[in-house]
């Protein structure tokens, strides 16, 4: 999933064919069933000409055929009614097995990326990964609705019309020879050049939708340093870069469609033209039209000749544009996550919370080392307080506990077991996550709570807000826990995002909380409710906490403080403050600036 694709296919297409078979096989009737009524369809089309020349054939001077004349002309009638029919069944077949596919690819596309690791995930950017569950799906439906069934009835379609002509007139029909290089050759050209303008614009419009889904996620920013005219220059930079590769893109379908018409005209010029004669002249010196239904039905034939021919270019490059889209998605879904089970893991039904880092080495990106050599030991129950700088690796250590990275070096042990030995569901459903930045999903606060845990009542979320102090204001909104959570749960302030969090993270009854608390700034009636509600949870289990104000972790058992990825203190709050080394230094800071402050609150 590393590699980004938007210019070069990697996979052959036999692989690619092999791999999509997989999500065809259940709809392989379908797919059969359509294949026998599109040849049923085709032949029945074809045999139209021949109607028309055994009619014409029929009007031989003055003795004609009323009835043949018209028992062709029903038979005509029939073959179309029939034809259409057989068209719309086959339709509804392939777009049933098509949507049924496409659902499948989804659902895969989603889950697969659901149990990729936060790693992975960070390394495509969300625009790139909306336009492989949506847009590359939907490409790749049209594969099987439209572009592999076109692409056999075109070609059973051409190979149908040069058979039916060679059993019409073998002479005229040799004629058609001399045209079919110019055709062959120019498709093959207009091909090369069709895949490489393509490939130009899935470029172009992949960068438009990845700047596109920044910019949307970004706005905020671009509005607060007024630079929405610089953002605006840019992006109508790569829109202009889009529209020229469309351009491109139109002009070679513009070029081919209007040469395969001139050849149109010109094959039918030269089966006029040398068939013409002698079948005029038949005609006139004893009155038998055979020769002129036989050309009439020639004209037919070479109309439904080019039909195809004109489309077969723009089909090919509908099969390019699916299987490139094809490859993108097999390329989400044949990368498997880096954080994975093995084999021999186990399920860990209770844990009492201990915790143990050995030796850990840990570098996000090869040998930068973000964590070096880090050892502590949490007995069960106890508070852990990290402290440091802001870069200092904190955030690592907690993201490491529950494997959303794998550390390089050494052991992370939780109740004496090595956490790669767990199964990963198992061990994260044992620990209770509060995160730096809090996500709730559009819904509303109730389901932002359960989180789709059906096990949890109302009155366990009624009781998990009252106790960390989210019902106060919970309360006073229009509709209570049903209050409608917006996107990233944008109107509500970053305090109470917390406080919904910590009521999250109770009700889900965990063994170990880890809490990373935000830096961002809170009102200080929030606060107070949140420092409240964070004591009391100390009181849970174990608990591994990052706090930005010191006086949060006073209580804490175990304070750690860590300098550019090393622990360079640890102790309790006493025994740091005699120590008077790093912590210390810290917290006269933060002291002498609360003590600031809070004269200047007296004064005001
Ligand atoms: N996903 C990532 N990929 C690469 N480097 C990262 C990533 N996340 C963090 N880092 C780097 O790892 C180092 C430690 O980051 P970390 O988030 O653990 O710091 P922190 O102590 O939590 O800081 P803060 O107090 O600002 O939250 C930083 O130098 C940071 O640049
Ligand atoms: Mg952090």
């Amino acid at each position: 999933m590393g590699k980004q694709l938007d210019n070069e296919r990697t996979m052959s297409n036999r692989e690619l064919f092999k791999k999509l078979f997989v999500f065809l096989k259940p709809f392989i009737k379908h797919f059969i069933l359509a294949l026998v009524l599109i040849l049923a369809a085709v032949g029945l089309e074809l045999t139209t000409p021949l109607l028309y020349k055994e009619a014409t054939a029929e009007m031989t001077n003055n003795t004609v055929d009323l009835g043949k004349i018209l028992a062709c002309t029903g038979l005509m009638v029939i073959v179309f009614i029939v034809t259409a029919i057989i068209q719309f069944i086959e339709a509804m077949i392939l777009q049933r097995a098509g949507q049924g596919i496409v659902y499948n690819v989804r659902n895969e596309v989603f889950r697969h990326i659901e149990y990729s690791s936060i790693e992975q995930i960070n390394q495509i950017p969300i625009g790139k990964l909306v336009t492989r569950v949506t847009n590359d799906t939907a490409t790749l439906n049209m594969l099987f609705t439209d572009v592999i069934v076109n692409l056999v009835r075109s070609v059973v379609t051409i190979i149908g019309v040069i058979i039916f002509m060679f059993a019409c007139d073998v002479g005229l029909a040799s004629y058609m020879l001399i045209i079919m290089p110019v055709i062959l050759f120019a498709t093959f050209f207009f091909d090369i050049f069709a895949r490489k303008a393509y490939r130009k614009v899935r470029h172009n419009l992949s960068h438009l939708n990845a700047s596109l889904s920044e910019n949307l996620s970004g706005m905020k920013i671009t509005q607060a340093f007024n630079a929405e005219e610089k953002q605006y220059r840019e992006f109508k930079e790569r829109n202009n870069k889009l529209k020229k590769s469309y351009s491109h893109q139109i002009l070679l379908m513009a070029i081919y469609r209007p040469f395969m018409y001139v050849c149109y005209a010109a094959t039918l010029f030269i089966v006029f033209w040398f068939g013409g004669k002698s079948a005029l002249e038949l005609a006139i010196n004893t009155g038998d039209l055979t020769g002129i239904g036989t050309l009439l039905a020639f004209y037919l034939f070479i109309d439904k000749f080019f039909g195809p021919i004109q489309e077969l270019a723009e089909q090919l490059n509908t099969l390019q544009s699916a299987l490139a889209s094809s490859e993108r998605i097999f390329e989400i879904l044949d990368t498997p996550s880096t954080i994975y089970d093995e084999d021999d893991v186990i399920e860990l039904e209770e844990i009492k919370g201990e915790i143990e880092f050995k030796n850990v080495w840990f570098a996000y990106e090869e040998d930068n080392w973000v964590l070096k050599d880090v050892s502590f030991h949490v007995n069960p129950g106890e508070v852990v307080a990290f402290v440091g700088a802001t870069g200092s690796g904190k955030t690592t250590i907690l993201q490491l506990i529950v494997r959303n990275y794998d550390i390089q070096k050494g052991q992370i042990l939780i109740d004496g077991i090595d956490i790669k030995r767990i199964k990963l569901d198992s061990l994260r459903s044992k620990f209770g996550q509060m995160l730096q930045d809090v996500f709730l999903f559009s819904g509303n606060i109730m389901d932002n709570i359960k989180m789709h845990e059906e096990s949890i009542t109302d009155a366990q979320v009624y009781q998990a807000c009252e106790y960390v102090g989210a019902n106060q204001f919970i309360q006073k909104l229009e509709n209570g826990y049903n209050e409608i959570v917006r996107e990233r749960g944008n109107n509500f302030s970053s305090g109470q995002r917390q406080l919904l969090s910590f009521a999250r993270t109770l009700v889900h009854d965990p063994k170990v909380i880890i809490l990373d608390e935000a830096t961002a700034n809170i009102d200080t009636e929030t606060e107070v409710l949140i420092q409240a509600s964070l004591e009391k949870m100390m009181n849970i289990g174990t608990m591994l906490m990052v706090a930005h104000r010191l006086s949060t972790i006073q209580h804490a058992d175990k304070i750690i403080v860590l300098s550019k990825g090393e622990i360079i203190e640890s102790g309790s709050h006493h025994e740091l403050l005699q120590t008077k080394g790093q912590y210390y230094k810290l917290y006269k800071i933060q002291y002498e600036k609360n003590i600031h402050f809070n004269e200047n609150q007296e004064s005001l």
